[in-house]
C-alpha cells in the first residue's frame, strides 16, 4: 500500500499524519472560477477587514440544545460587532428575524446570518429515527420525509440542517447507531443521496428547501468499544471500501456542507486532519461547500493532546475547517495566529469564502428574511398531510421479527392487556434527536390502540415495571423531557397488577425496550438487552399462558435472544415519530402488512460485536449452519450466526423468490449483465417484499467480503401474484479500492445472490472478462 507521511509544523506542535497517496483531483475548487457568485463574493470580501472575515467563521448556538459542556454568551453584542456568521438551534420567524436584523442593521457590510438546526428525522412532524427509516428500504419515502422536514423547518425560519448522518456503524453498543442507516455501505449511500435530494430539492434558493450537512466526517460510527467520541483506527482499504462511500454519495448528490466528526482517526482527530479535510474531501472528491466542526470540536483538540486553544484553532483552520461551532477558538485566536505567522490569510479567506458562498446559494444576500414568514409557519407545520405521511413512514419502518402460528395480526375485538413502561408514553415516541417537535402531540401506544379499536374491544393498561431497576440510570436515560414516571411501589406489586390485567385479557401486548434517550448521543450501553427488570415482567406475563406480543422499542440492534426463544410474536418498532401509536395499531391489527427489513444485524449477544453480514471469510471459515469445530474461526459458546441477519424481516404473507437467471454468464468491460428473478406472493394477504441482490468476488488481489449488497427493489404483490424483478449489473458495480487505493474491477469469477435477507438467498455464477 502506498502511504505517505505528511509532516507539518504549526508553532510548537509537529503533527504527523498518515496519508493515502494523493488521488487524481476530480474537480478543482470553485474558488478560482468566475461565476456571478464568485464576482459577488470577491467584491464583498475585498471590502472586509480581517476581523470581519474571522467573524464569519463563528457559529453560535442560540437555543437550548446544548450537547457539550458550554454554550455561548454575549450573543447580541457579538452579532452587532460582526463576530458571528450564523446560529443554530434558533427557530420561529420572529426569533430568526430579530437575530437577522441585529446582523443586517448593525454591521458595516450587512452580511446576513445563516441559521442551522438538527432537523434529523423530521422537524415538528417527526418520522421514525434514521435507523428505522433505513429499515423501510424505500428511497422515495425517505426522500419525501426529508422534503417534508425541509418544508416545515424552512417555514419556521431555518435554512440549514445538520443532516444526513451517514456514519456506517457495526457496533450496537454505540448510542448513535440510532441516527444513521445501519451497517451497510451500499444501502447507506443510497439513503444519503435520497436525503440530500429531499432536503435540497433542485433549487436551494426556494423557501421550502434546506442546505444539507453530511456528518460526521468521518468514521465516527467506528468508535472503539462503541463508546461515544472514542478513537477510530482503521486501514485505508477498509475506510475507502466500507466507511467513506456514504459521505461521498451525499457530496456527489450535492450536499452543501460537511460536518467534521469528533473522533481521532489513525492518530489525528478529524478536526485537525488535513489528509481527511483537504486531501480527500477537497482534492480527491472535489467538494466545494463549507466545512463546519461539530460542537466545540476545535476546543476538544486540546483534550486530545494537540495543544492550547490557539494552537488547535490554527491546526483546524490549516487542516481545512471553515466554520467553528460554539467553541469560538477561531474568533479569539486567529488574528493573533495570523500576526505570528501560524496561519495564512489565504486560509482565512478560503474559510470565509465558503461560508459566504453557502449564504449566497441560499439566496440570503438577496433577501435575508426570506425564510421569516409567519403565515408559512402557521400553515406548513404539523399539517394533516404531513402527519398522514409520518404514520405511513412509521408503519413501513417496523420489522416483524417473529410471528409464531400467525399470532399477528390481532383482532379488533375482545380484551387486550397493554403492559409496559413504554406503553403509555407520548414523549418517548419521537425518539432521539427530535429537538424541535412538540412532544405533547406524539401518539402513545395506548392512544393508538384505543383509536383503532374504539368501542369494539377493551384495552386494559398496566405499567408492569420501571424502565430500569436503578433510579439513577433511569434519570440518565430519560433526559430532555423524555420522562418516564418512576413507580415507587415494590416490583412484585407492580408486576402483580400487570399479571392480573393479563389474566383478564385474550391477548397481551407488551410495550418494552429502551427509552428514546437510551440511544442517541452520549448514550452508549455495554449491555444491549431489554433491561432485566422488564424481562422479569415479560417472564411473568408469559407465565400467565396468554398469548404475548412483544412490541420492542430500540435505537440500536438489541440482544433479543431470550425473547426470541420465549415470546411468540415480536414487532421491532424503533422510535416511530409523532404518529408511533397509530402506526403500531395499524400493523398490530393488520390494516398495514409489515414490510420493514433490518439494516443492521441483530447479534445473539454483545460478545459477537462487531457482527455484520459483509465480513471476510478468514482462512478457517465455518460452513453455514455448522456448530463448533476445533481450529476453525468460531466461538466455544455460540454459533457465528446472528440472531436476525441484515435484510431480514417477516410479513403477514409469504414470498418465494426464485433462483436468479442471468442473460449471459460474462460481463465485459463497458458491458452489463441482467439478473432476473420471479417473486411470488405465496400467502393469503397482499404485501411488500424487498428483493435484495448481493455479489461475491471469488478471487481478488486483496480479500473480498463474503457478500456485498449491490441492489434492491421493494415491490408490492397481491396475494397469489407473481412479478419478474430485473437488476442490471455493470463493471462499475464490481469495483473496489485495491491495496493501492485504485478503484478497480478485477477479471475473474463472481457469485450473484438474490433473496429476501442476506442469509436467505439463491445464487448463480458469472465472470468478468476484460
Ligand atoms: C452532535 C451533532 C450535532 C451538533 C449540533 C453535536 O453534539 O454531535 O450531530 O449536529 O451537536 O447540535
Amino acid at each position: 500500500m502506498k502511504v505517505l507521511k505528511y509532516i507539518f509544523t504549526i508553532g510548537a506542535l509537529t503533527a504527523v499524519v498518515a496519508c493515502a497517496q494523493q488521488k487524481p483531483i476530480a474537480q478543482t475548487a470553485s474558488i478560482a472560477s468566475n461565476s456571478k457568485m464568485d464576482v459577488f463574493i470577491s467584491d464583498l470580501m475585498s471590502k472586509m477587514t480581517v476581523e470581519e472575515k474571522i467573524g464569519q467563521l463563528n457559529l453560535l448556538t442560540g437555543g437550548e440544545a446544548i450537547t457539550g459542556s458550554t454554550g455561548n454568551s454575549d450573543i447580541e453584542k457579538k452579532v452587532k460587532a460582526g463576530q458571528v456568521g450564523g446560529f443554530f438551534s434558533l427557530s420561529t420567524p420572529k426569533k430568526i428575524r430579530t437575530a437577522q436584523e441585529l446582523a443586517v442593521n448593525n454591521t458595516r457590510l450587512k452580511i446576513p446570518l445563516i441559521f442551522g438546526m438538527d432537523v434529523i428525522h423530521g422537524y415538528k412532524t417527526v418520522f421514525p429515527i434514521p435507523l428505522g427509516m433505513a429499515a423501510t428500504w424505500d428511497m422515495a419515502l425517505i426522500k419525501r420525509t426529508a422534503q417534508i422536514a425541509a418544508e416545515e423547518a424552512a417555514a419556521d425560519g431555518i435554512n440549514w440542517t445538520f443532516s444526513p448522518m451517514v456514519d456506517v456503524s457495526r457496533d450496537p453498543r454505540w448510542g448513535r447507531f440510532s441516527e444513521g442507516s445501519g451497517e451497510d455501505t451500499f444501502l447507506g449511500s443510497e439513503i444519503a443521496k435520497a436525503m440530500v435530494q429531499g432536503y435540497q430539492g433542485d433549487d436551494l434558493t426556494k423557501i421550502n428547501t434546506l442546505m444539507a450537512c453530511v456528518k460526521h466526517f468521518a468514521l465516527y460510527g467506528a468508535a472503539e468499544a462503541g463508546r461515544d467520541y472514542n478513537t477510530t483506527d482503521m486501514s485505508l482499504v477498509k475506510m475507502y471500501n466500507e466507511y467513506l462511500p456514504p459521505y461521498k454519495a451525499a457530496i456527489d448528490a450535492g450536499a452543501g456542507t460537511v460536518m467534521v466528526s469528533f473522533n481521532d482517526i489513525n492518530g489525528t482527530p478529524a478536526t485537525a486532519n488535513k489528509w481527511l479535510l483537504t486531501d480527500v474531501l477537497r482534492n480527491e472528491w472535489g467538494f466545494k461547500g463549507m466545512v463546519v466542526t461539530d460542537y466545540t470540536g476545535i476546543n476538544e483538540l486540546t483534550a486530545h493532546g494537540l495543544g492550547d486553544l490557539q494552537q488547535v484553532s490554527a491546526l483546524a483552520l490549516n487542516a481545512g475547517v471553515d466554520m467553528d461551532m460554539v467553541g469560538e477558538g477561531f474568533l479569539t485566536t486567529l488574528k493573533k495566529s495570523l500576526e505570528e505567522g501560524k496561519v495564512k490569510i489565504e486560509d482565512i479567506n478560503r474559510a470565509c469564502r465558503y461560508i459566504l458562498e453557502a449564504k449566497y446559494k441560499l439566496g440570503l444576500f438577496e433577501d435575508p428574511y426570506k425564510y421569516c414568514n409567519d403565515e408559512r409557519a402557521k400553515t406548513k407545520i404539523f399539517t394533516a398531510e404531513n402527519l398522514k405521511f409520518a404514520r405511513e413512514a412509521a408503519t413501513k419502518s417496523f420489522v416483524l421479527l417473529k410471528n409464531q402460528n400467525n399470532l399477528l395480526p390481532l383482532k379488533k375485538s375482545g380484551t387486550i392487556a397493554l403492559i409496559g413502561p413504554l406503553a403509555d408514553s407520548k414523549v418517548n415516541m419521537p425518539g432521539t434527536w427530535s429537538v424541535s417537535t412538540d412532544l405533547s402531540k406524539a401518539i402513545s401506544v395506548k392512544a393508538g390502540l384505543e383509536n383503532a379499536v374504539g368501542s369494539n374491544a377493551k384495552i386494559i393498561y398496566a405499567v408492569g415495571s420501571n424502565l430500569v431497576e436503578d433510579a439513577a440510570y433511569q434519570t440518565r436515560a430519560t433526559m430532555f423531557g423524555r420522562d418516564i414516571k418512576r413507580d415507587t411501589r415494590p416490583e412484585a406489586v407492580i408486576i402483580k397488577e400487570a399479571v392480573d390485567a393479563a389474566n383478564k385479557a385474550d391477548v397481551v401486548v407488551a410495550a418494552l425496550g429502551e427509552s428514546s434517550e437510551m440511544s442517541g448521543e452520549s448514550s452508549s450501553r455495554t449491555d444491549i438487552k431489554i433491561p432485566a427488570i422488564q424481562q422479569r415482567l415479560l417472564k411473568a406475563l408469559l407465565a400467565t399462558g396468554k398469548p404475548v406480543v412483544l412490541v420492542v422499542f430500540d435505537g440500536r440492534p438489541l440482544d433479543l435472544s431470550w425473547e426470541n426463544e420465549t415470546v411468540p410474536a415480536i414487532l421491532n418498532v424503533w422510535f416511530g415519530g409523532t404518529e408511533t401509536g397509530n402506526a403500531i395499531a395499524d400493523v398490530l391489527f393488520g390494516d398495514v402488512n409489515p414490510s420493514g427489513k433490518l439494516s443492521a444485524t441483530f447479534p445473539q449477544n454483545v460478545g459477537q460485536i462487531p457482527i455484520y453480514y459483509s465480513h471476510k471469510n478468514t482462512g478457517r471459515p465455518m460452513q453455514k449452519d455448522e456448530w463448533f469445530k476445533k481450529f476453525t474461526s468460531n466461538y466455544l459458546d455460540v454459533t457465528n450466526e446472528p440472531l436476525y441477519p441484515f435484510g431480514y424481516g417477516l410479513s403477514y404473507t409469504t414470498f418465494d423468490i426464485a433462483a436468479p437467471i442471468l442473460d449471459k454468464t460474462t460481463i465485459t468491460s463497458g458491458g452489463n449483465i441482467t439478473v432476473s428473478t420471479t417473486v411470488k406472493n405465496t400467502g393469503t394477504k397482499d404485501g411488500e417484499e424487498v428483493v435484495q441482490l448481493y455479489i461475491r468476488d471469488l478471487v481478488g488481489s486483496i480479500t473480498r467480503p463474503v457478500k456485498e449488497l449491490k441492489g434492491f427493489q421493494k415491490i408490492f404483490l397481491k396475494a397469489g401474484e407473481s412479478k419478474k424483478v430485473t437488476f442490471t449489473l455493470t463493471e462499475n458495480d464490481l469495483k473496489f479500492y485495491n491495496a493501492n487505493l485504485d478503484f478497480v474491477a478485477e477479471p475473474g469469477d463472481f457469485k450473484v445472490f438474490v433473496g429476501n435477507s442476506s442469509a436467505n438467498v439463491k445464487e448463480a455464477d458469472f465472470r468478468l472478462v476484460k
